[in-house]
């Protein structure tokens, strides 16, 4: 038997009780005639004692242990003389009578310990090794119970689990596709999902009526902190249902998830137009933890000889409270924040309101005193405030005052990540003009159904139509987002043909998909939620690398198995693949 107990559940009842642990070497040491040994395992830490005097070859064994050895001990659990009230097991160690030696290991390349020396590239190369470190297993595991909690509310609420093939065709969801080569049928090749969309829509077809799946999905675009090119969607799709159907029941998904994993509490989810995030927020995953909402500052600043301002599509303030006492370099350092390239502005014009009730501005020289009186007035600054304010074109000044907005909130420590303000975006335009080559693209996908309200302007007015479609925010963060669709089969015509698809495209791409429409489909609708997205929000982290067993790094890669990697001659000629040499 290699274990009667594992290393994280003995205490004081235990004592006297025979056991035999396994586990590996946490570190050893030795003290004059006494060897401790922490042994670990995924349960805890349990301490072992070797005695020189009572068991010298047994000692001299244990003396030899390295770091990492895997290793089997029995023995007595006894009573610390000097206990350690940090940890489960501290009141109690073993006192040993055997020890096998498993397997050896070498030194491992960095500290297996909460807190390591080892750099992010060599943890990433030996991820095996760094998920024994305990925040490391603990994201693991706080996705499991994610997991199994998802699972349980929507099996109880009628939800049927079907798998969906990988091996598919386009979907178009806005990213590259990865895609396979088909040996068996030359030239041809496969793509991996985006996501499941189109076959939990077939499976409405079929009639399932409430469908899931905790599945991966692939996208090749460029990389960020929440981003992977393999992730993972919670995905649904029911039938017989309206927006606010999804809405209530993907609610309780989340409430769900908060009381059971968190013990949490949320309060009913906010709701927020899209236009409405825009304009307070400059952003549609608005990060309701703290105000500083975008005010438009034009109707008060435009007109007064300042060129910057005249010239300017949008004037967009913010008020930072309690911060007028910024000094001329800290405000230096927030002109060079945000002219650097990510943010694209030219400069960075503040008013301090003080607490004397002066005003002091960067443009003093074109305003005067009542000038800036009126700005403070329109952004309701208070004295002690200090006001940003950024001017240029609508676009990169709306996304840079978004940007601006949420550095201030960091640095203010106004972003707690244990604070949860979840909220719903509703009413998405449904068609977004691509500026170069003039086309409508689906703001979601082109299954999205518009806002019945809207429908009319569809042939009229394109772009004023509102999707019915939502995306779920937690903390500035988009964790999920889906619509209701479209059924019929000539409005999903209609649609592709808006997006410049030919009659032959269409057909040809999604021919499936129009042809089963033919066959009774119902009104369906459904969601999906970026799970790594939701378990690193739970998690209180930004990087959702960290809540992935073995991630890829940020150029794509996966450091450890070496991969992507070239392909021999031979492959490639039997996948038809012509090489260049
Ligand atoms: P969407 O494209 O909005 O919708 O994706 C749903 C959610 O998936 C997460 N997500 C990602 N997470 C990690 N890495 C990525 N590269 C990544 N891309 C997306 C986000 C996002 O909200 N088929 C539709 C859903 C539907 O309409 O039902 C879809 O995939 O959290």
């Amino acid at each position: 038997m290699y274990r009667t107990n594992n290393c994280g559940e003995l205490n004081i009842s235990n004592v006297g009780s025979k056991v035999t642990l396994a586990g590996w070497v946490l570190r050893s040491r030795d003290l004059g005639g006494m060897t401790f040994i922490d042994l670990r395992d995924r349960y805890g830490i349990t301490q072992v004692t070797f005695n020189m005097d009572e068991e010298a070859a047994l000692c001299q064994k244990a003396m030899e242990l390295g770091r990492e050895f895997v290793i089997r001990v029995s023995g007595t659990v006894v009573e610390r003389s000097s206990k350690n009230p940090k940890m489960p097991t501290g009141d109690i160690e073993i006192k040993a009578s055997e020890l096998d030696i498993l397997n050896p290991s070498l030194v491992p390349p960095f500290t297996i310990e909460d807190s390591t020396d080892g750099g992010d590239d060599i943890r990433m190369k030996y991820r095996y090794l760094d998920l024994r470190r305990n925040p490391v297993k603990e994201k693991i595991m706080l996705r499991h119970r994610m997991a199994q909690e998802t699972r349980k509310y929507l099996d109880g609420n009628g939800f049927i689990e079907v798998e969906t093939p990988v091996l598919i065709k386009s979907t178009p969801e806005g990213a590259r596709d990865f895609v396979v080569p088909s040996r068996m049928n030359p030239g041809e090749f496969y793509a991996l999902p985006q996501s499941p969309q189109t076959f939990k829509q077939l499976l409405m077809v079929s009639g399932l009526d409430k469908y899931f799946q905790i599945v991966k999905c692939f996208r090749d675009e460029d990389l960020r902190a929440d981003r992977q090119p393999e992730f993972t969607q919670i995905d649904c799709e029911m039938s017989f249902v309206e927006r606010e159907d999804i809405l209530s029941t993907f609610e309780g998904l989340v409430k769900h998830l908060f009381t059971t994993v968190k013990g949490i509490d949320i309060p009913v989810l906010e709701r927020m137009s899209y236009t409405e995030a825009m304009e307070k927020y400059g952003n549609d995953k608005p990060d309701l933890r703290f105000g500083m909402l975008i005010n438009n500052l034009a109707p008060v600043a435009k007109g007064k000889g300042f060129k910057v301002f005249d010239d300017a599509e949008s004037i967009l303030a913010i008020v930072v409270p309690g911060s007028s006492e910024y000094t001329r370099k800290e405000l230096d350092a927030l002109t060079e924040w945000v002219k650097r390239p990510q943010i694209g502005m030219t400069g960075l014009i503040y008013l301090k309101c003080n607490s004397d009730g002066s005003l002091k501005s960067s443009v003093d020289k074109f305003f005067s005193p009542e000038d800036l009186a009126a700005w403070k007035e329109l952004v309701s600054a208070n004295d002690g405030d200090l006001v940003l304010v950024l001017a240029g074109s609508k676009n990169k000044t709306v996304k840079a005052m978004s940007e601006l907005r949420l550095e201030m909130g960091d640095r203010l420590g106004l972003r707690n990540p244990n604070e949860y303000r979840c909220c719903w975006v509703l009413d998405f335009p449904l068609l977004e003009k691509d500026e170069v080559s003039g086309r409508w693209h689906a703001m979601h996908h082109p299954f999205t159904s518009a806002n019945p309200d809207d429908a009319n302007l569809l042939t009229t007015d394109p772009g004023k139509v509102r999707a019915n479609a939502y995306d779920m925010v937690i903390n500035g963060v988009e964790v999920g987002g889906g619509s209701i669709r479209i059924h019929d089969k000539q409005l999903q015509k209609k649609m592709f043909e808006l997006l410049g698809f030919s009659d032959d495209e269409a057909q040809a791409q999604f021919g499936f998909l129009m042809n089963a429409f033919e066959y009774g489909a119902p009104p369906h609708g459904g969601i999906a939620f970026g799970f790594d997205r939701l378990c690193s929000l739970f998690g209180g982290t930004e990087t959702i690398r960290d809540f992935i067993a073995f991630p890829k790094n940020n150029a794509g890669r996966d450091v450890m198995i070496d991969s992507p990697s070239p392909l021999t001659v031979e492959q490639l000629k039997e996948l038809n693949i012509s090489v260049n040499k």
